[in-house]
């Protein structure tokens, strides 16, 4: 195939590729992310592009107008390359840098418990590291290299019966290694309830150790790099999924992955490079060699995970939804292609069901809720809400999909959390006059999750919406803010001249009610999974929160919307990441991840689509803040 040379404007980045390659493609070589809701079937739009110069061929326009077309817009997933182009990639198209939940944005209670949990389970990393001298052998003492290795490490671990595996790889080069190192060498071995696993024999080093905890998110990926020998948390960095590429949500990536072997290997390459990229960072900014990375803990979701391990996810979204696996067995580096020790095992977080993952298991690790008779309701939000309910002796969980409007999807101006997106609304309920803050203190370009719930409560307390979420144009302010367009209603929250851009930015009728059913079905899944179990509120001592979004939520306001339910502020915990946070707790402790495998088999789920009872909550929660206002005192 010809070469052709691709330069991406604004960035005035250059590549070469090969002609035939579709732009969205060319331009996550480039490392220019741009949307892909729909994983390139030419349906979302979300890619748009401007052709400034090339004859490119194009397969698809959805649904651009003449007039964009006239003005060279294309979707990049439906634009194939023919010879050499210049592409103006808009800031609305592209992925922007995000508010990547690094776990350590939220300073309060749980970081304390992190801390005490750690205590509690016991610092006994999951990988550890042995300076063992051996005696020469001689004619007399001649047993092989294995077995002596083996009689001391056994000694040294006090290691009983419990088997001490080898590599092949590692065994293939022991004669050497030893012999070059005088019989003074470190070994580093994975401590598993299976027995001992030989990652690395070196000649005899101090170094310290390090490990990765690592959180696998659709959206975002996480990684800590941790010292073993203290538990400290050297660095970390985190990015978005290069796997958005093909699709911004787990459905849609399901679907790309199974349509043949080479999708599925280029969806679990894609992880695999955004792992590395952050690895190869923190190992760059800490001058610490791949080497010295002798494990991981991975926490994701179950699409997540399978699809990291390349494992086929078809079932997973088809009825009776059932994951491939729970419990996931530990793999080397060498076989993902992570950049660390090759032989250094990654152990996965077990799953409970196709839609509870990994990193609800982390996340009710960490926030101890199977610890003690106290209730504690977890909870956390993204597309899905993913919740769990439990003490020391029982534990339920279940899904419910809210759908992308609290990440910003199907939002008129809705975005994530990252710089331009409004997080704090202010309605003055006279004049309808608002204050705003916006993350990163620039222009509003759009909404953010936490802004929208802000937003319903105080447009509410306005008197802008009814309960059902109706606008009410004749406000008595007669604010020009509140107005009527030809395609709905739909309130101004900052005028296109202090947004920075050509247009008013704006929430609708259409955006109100796509957020009402999207906290409709959280406080509906909430109810069910408390009906099922026939547990009051008023019996739950805690409410943990967890999330991108849930790291900036109001609670006050997301009780006065109906998104959560009405027990005193006092009760809820905001815990950010606490998929990374449970990962890097699995990798310290040998314990603790002997606790999250049980944990992962004990917790029952329960799926909502089964019953009418989640229907009904859900058809009740489609007010403000619900249908049932004795459910919220504090509202009235
Ligand atoms: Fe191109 Fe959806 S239209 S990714």
């Amino acid at each position: 195939m010809p070469i052709a040379q691709i330069k991406f404007m604004p960035d005035n980045r250059i590549i070469q590729v090969e002609e035939g390659t579709t732009l969205l493609a060319a331009a996550a070589q480039a490392e220019i992310f741009i949307k892909s809701g729909c994983g390139g079937k030419g349906t979302c739009g979300a890619c748009k592009v401007v052709v400034q110069s090339g004859e490119p061929q194009v397969t698809g326009t959805g649904n651009l107008t003449p007039d964009q077309l006239s003005k060279g817009v294309r979707l990049a997933c439906k634009t194939i390359i023919q010879g050499d182009m210049i592409i103006e990639v808009p800031p609305e198209s592209r992925l922007q840098e995000h508010q990547v939940l690094l776990g350590d944005t939220q300073k309060g209670l749980l970081q304390e418990s992190e801390h005490d949990l750690l205590e509690t389970f016991g610092h006994h990393p999951l990988a550890t590291k042995q300076r063992i001298v051996l005696s020469s052998p001689t004619l007399t003492e001649n047993t092989s290299d294995w077995a002596r290795l083996t009689m001391e490490l056994r000694r040294v671990l006090k290691a009983g019966d419990r088997p001490i595996h080898i590599p092949l790889s590692i065994l293939q080069n022991l004669p050497e290694t030893l012999r070059k190192a005088n019989w003074d060498i470190s070994v580093t071995l994975t401590d598993l309830e299976s027995g001992f696993t030989v990652t690395h024999v070196e000649a005899g080093n101090n170094n310290p150790l390090f490990g990765l905890a690592i959180d696998i998110g659709t959206t975002t990926v996480v990684v800590y790099l941790i010292d073993l020998s203290n538990g400290k948390i050297v660095d970390q960095q985190g990015s978005y999924n290069k796997q958005a590429r093909y699709g911004d949500d787990v459905i849609s990536r399901i679907v790309y992955a199974v349509e043949s072997e080479e999708n599925l290997q280029l969806i679990r390459q894609a992880v695999v490079e955004t792992i590395n990229d952050l690895v190869d960072k923190l190992l760059s900014r800490q001058s610490i060699p791949q080497t010295d990375i002798s494990s991981a803990v991975v926490a994701g979701n179950t699409t997540m995970t399978q699809l990291f391990l390349g494992v086929d996810p078809k079932y997973i979204r088809l009825e009776p939804y059932i994951p491939t696996m729970s419990t996931v067995p530990s793999v080397t580096a060498r076989d993902l292609g992570l950049h660390m020790l090759p032989e250094a095992l990654v152990h996965c977080y077990p799953s409970v069901a196709s839609y509870v993952g990994g990193d609800i298991v982390a996340g009710t690790l960490v926030t101890d809720l199977a610890n003690g008779e106290d209730i504690t309701l977890f909870i956390d939000i993204g597309t899905n809400g993913e919740i769990v309910l439990g003490n020391q002796d029982w534990l339920v969980s279940c899904a419910c999909s809210a759908g992308p409007s609290f990440e910003g999807g199907g939002i008129t101006f809705g975005m994530r959390a990252m710089p331009g997106a409004i997080e704090r609304v202010v309605i003055d309920s006279d004049t309808l006059d608002v204050s705003l803050k916006v993350i990163g203190k620039g222009l509003p370009v759009g909404i953010c999750g936490s802004g929208l719930v802000d937003c319903l409560a105080k447009m509410l307390s306005a008197g802008i919406i009814d309960r059902a979420g109706n606008f009410q144009l004749g406000h008595p302010s007669g604010s020009e803010r509140l107005r009527e367009t030809a395609d709905d209603k739909e309130f101004v929250l900052a005028w296109a001249h202090q947004a920075g851009g050509q247009k008013d930015v704006v929430i609708t009728e259409n955006d109100v009610k796509n957020i009402i059913r999207a906290k409709g079905a959280i406080y509906a899944g909430i109810r069910s999974l408390l009906n099922m179990v026939a547990v009051d509120l008023e019996m739950i001592s805690r409410i943990v929160i967890a999330g991108g979004f849930g790291n900036y939520l109001n609670v006050h306001d997301s009780v006065r919307i109906g998104l959560l339910p009405d027990l005193e502020p006092e009760r809820f915990e905001f815990i950010g990441n606490s998929s990374v946070k449970g990962a890097r707790l699995a990798l310290l402790s040998q314990r603790a991840w002997r606790e999250a495998e049980e944990l992962g088999r004990k917790m029952t789920y329960v799926e909502l689509s089964v019953g009418a009872t989640f229907m009904d909550e859900y058809v009740s929660a489609l007010f403000l803040p619900h249908t049932d206002l004795s459910l919220f005192p504090s509202c009235h």
